[in-house]
């Protein structure tokens, strides 16, 4: 026992002797940063798990901290996680991510308070509109509450839109009708007077979706609730970028007054047979469906680099509107789309490689602002 504490103090001062001497922090910095360039014009975030919130790599630490000013939790605020049971919230990493944030300077946003995804086991067993009412508002008062004043930001409501425009028929929308979404901004602003309220979504790029979003937007205004600001995930695929349509979007949420963000940004570059990003959807395995085990073929790694670059070329003619661009994971090796919608494939969506280096998509962004 005497002996395995020793062992770990040795290691943990070596680990910071090396951190100090030959630190990858300084390797870091010679890799332009991200943040930086583009600190006049929007911030720029990353997703963040469980290691990277706890630390438990301090080179990837330095890393974040050089790239990246704003942060959103990857799973760690979503309702199974914070609130496990009926009266039970768990707030140990999401207090933890605060304490990330304010030691680096990165702004918190909040990830989500309402969503029909991840929620608590115990929903299931939920039959009455009552309870469900009940849920909805200890959840989002005791959530937004708890972090009133320490996240920026909040996704109100994640996904509540289908691909038509139509509400997605969530355990919400059955058991509160329509106007849970106002509801929810309603609550949230009670909550948390302090902090800016979002509502997020994946295709909501696209026309008929888009429309549906346009409407949820002005039905809480209307109410005379806050709504500050639009997120579009941004899980779009390699040359089928739909440029146009997130002009067109930028153009027609900024018209509504409310700000936006990109908020989940990436790429897929392997095969897949439908757009977006529902979390329920999945695709079964077969001998195409992973094809780069072994690197990327110059020609994708290419067209992912000008996709990219369009892309952060649009987001700096509306940066007059566009408040935030987030990447949903530090590298390739942390995108949850190695896993979805089918497990164990090698994927290369974000701007740095499993090491933390810059690709060539990454050369392009930044050589924008050169
Ligand atoms: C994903 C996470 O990245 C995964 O780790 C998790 O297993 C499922 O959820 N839209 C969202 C995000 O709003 O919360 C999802 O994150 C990706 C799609």
């Amino acid at each position: 026992m005497h002996f395995n504490k020793h062992v770990f103090t040795i290691s943990a001062a070596a680990l910071l002797l090396a951190n100090l001497l030959l630190p990858d922090a300084a390797f870091a910095q010679k890799i332009p940063s991200l943040k930086d360039a583009f600190r006049k014009d929007f911030g720029i975030g990353t997703c963040l798990n469980n290691a990277q919130i706890e630390e438990r790599d301090p080179a990837t630490t330095a890393f974040i901290a050089s790239q990246f000013n704003m942060a959103t939790p990857e799973n760690i605020m979503k309702s199974a996680l914070i609130h496990p049971k009926w009266d039970t919230y768990d707030f140990t990493m999401g207090d933890k991510l605060i304490e990330f944030g304010k030691k680096h300077k990165i702004k918190i946003n909040g990830h989500t308070l309402i969503w029909h995804s991840q929620l608590p086991s115990f929903i299931r067993g939920i039959k009455s509109a009552d309870s469900i009412r009940t849920f909805f508002t200890d959840h989002i008062k005791t959530v937004a509450g708890h972090y009133n004043g320490k996240v920026y930001s909040w996704d109100v409501v994640n996904e509540a839109l289908n691909e038509d425009g139509t509400m997605r028929k969530s355990v919400f929308l059955q058991h509160l009708g329509d106007d849970f979404v106002t509801e929810a901004f309603r609550l949230a602003q009670q909550a948390a007077p302090k902090t800016e309220l979002y509502y997020n979504d994946y295709n909501n790029e696209q026309p008929k979706k888009r429309a549906g979003c346009i409407e949820l937007i002005k039905k809480i205004k209307a109410a005379g609730v806050r709504i500050d600001g639009v997120g579009i995930q941004g899980h779009w695929h390699v040359g089928k970028v739909p440029f146009q349509d997130i002009e067109e979007s930028i153009l027609q949420y900024a018209a509504l007054g409310v700000k936006v963000m990109f908020t989940e940004l990436d790429i897929e570059v392997l095969p897949r047979n439908f757009q977006g990003a529902d979390v329920g959807a999945r695709m079964t395995a077969n001998e195409q469906s992973n094809p780069y085990t072994a690197g990327l073929p110059d020609s994708v790694q290419q067209q992912l680099a000008a996709d990219y670059e369009a892309l952060f070329k649009l987001f700096l003619k509306h940066k007059d509107k566009v408040t935030r661009v987030t990447f949903w994971g530090v590298n390739d090796g942390d995108s949850w789309l190695n896993g979805w919608p089918i497990r164990g494939r090698t994927n290369y969506p974000l701007l740095f490689d499993r090491n933390n280096q810059p690709k060539p998509a990454f050369e392009k962004v930044i050589a924008l602002k050169k």
